[in-house]
């Protein structure tokens, strides 16, 4: 019955969008898409080829030749480019703080926009980003625009970064959080911002499983018409 349902997950970095958008995918039977990867994995790609990374033409081609692959399994979302595996190797402190002079290029987000819908039209979706509910998928049937306040989600990726072994500096992730935040809201091409039609959830002091069941509520609410 969830099959063919279709959800957009946003907002800002932190805001716990993927382990949130992974947990309801599995739960309705829906494959997940972690856009944030996509363009993770284009910059990790430039990065390797010491592409200069405003080279809008460079990136573009690069993009266009690229084997992108996501698959979901028990272990989480495994993210491959041209056959390597590189679902670690796009969360590092250099590829998260170059991603957004790649993520700010319009042709570049037209090639992965039109990978994204592809994935979407393949069956039903939980998608997560900064652009779904407003640009990659305007009809998806549930519209999420999550949030948390700065405290909390530079608390939250302090932890993710300690564990995953890359000491940081709570107050200096603050800062870049907010940077990068700025970053997404004001850029030209599809900049971070609520669809119209969103529901709003802040997850401050909220826990994963609540968050969870509330976007699970809108799910069914939508399946059963209400
Ligand atoms: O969610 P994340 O931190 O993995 O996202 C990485 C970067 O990609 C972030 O700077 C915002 C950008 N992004 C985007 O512009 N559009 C999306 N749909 C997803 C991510």
């Amino acid at each position: 019955m969830m099959k063919r349902l279709s959800v957009a997950i946003d907002g800002p970095a932190g805001a716990g969008k993927s382990t949130v958008a992974r947990q309801v995918a599995k739960r309705l039977g829906l494959t997940y898409v972690d856009t944030g990867a996509m363009y993770r994995a284009i910059t990790w790609k430039a990065l390797r080829h010491r592409l200069d990374l405003t080279d809008e033409s460079g990136v573009i081609h690069l993009a266009r030749h690229t084997d992108l692959r996501l698959s979901t399994d028990q272990k989480g979302v495994g993210v491959w480019v041209d056959g390597e595996d590189v679902t670690e190797a796009i969360r590092t402190p250099e590829v998260t703080s170059n991603v957004s002079v790649i993520a700010g290029q319009g042709m570049v987000r037209e090639v992965l926009v039109e990978k994204q819908r592809e994935m979407a039209e393949q069956g039903g979706v939980v998608m997560d980003g900064r652009d779904i509910g407003t640009h990659v998928l305007p009809d998806a049937d549930v519209k999420v625009f999550l949030t948390a306040s700065i405290d909390e989600r530079a608390q939250r990726r302090y932890q993710e970064l300690m564990r995953r072994g890359y000491p940081v500096d709570l107050d200096r992730l603050k800062e870049e959080i907010s940077q990068r935040d700025e970053k997404d809201k004001s850029r030209e091409h599809s900049p971070l911002r609520p669809a119209k039609d969103a529901i709003h959830v802040d997850t401050t002091g909220l826990t994963i499983e609540e968050v969870i069941q509330a976007i699970l509520d809108l799910c069914r609410t939508k399946v059963g018409g209400g």
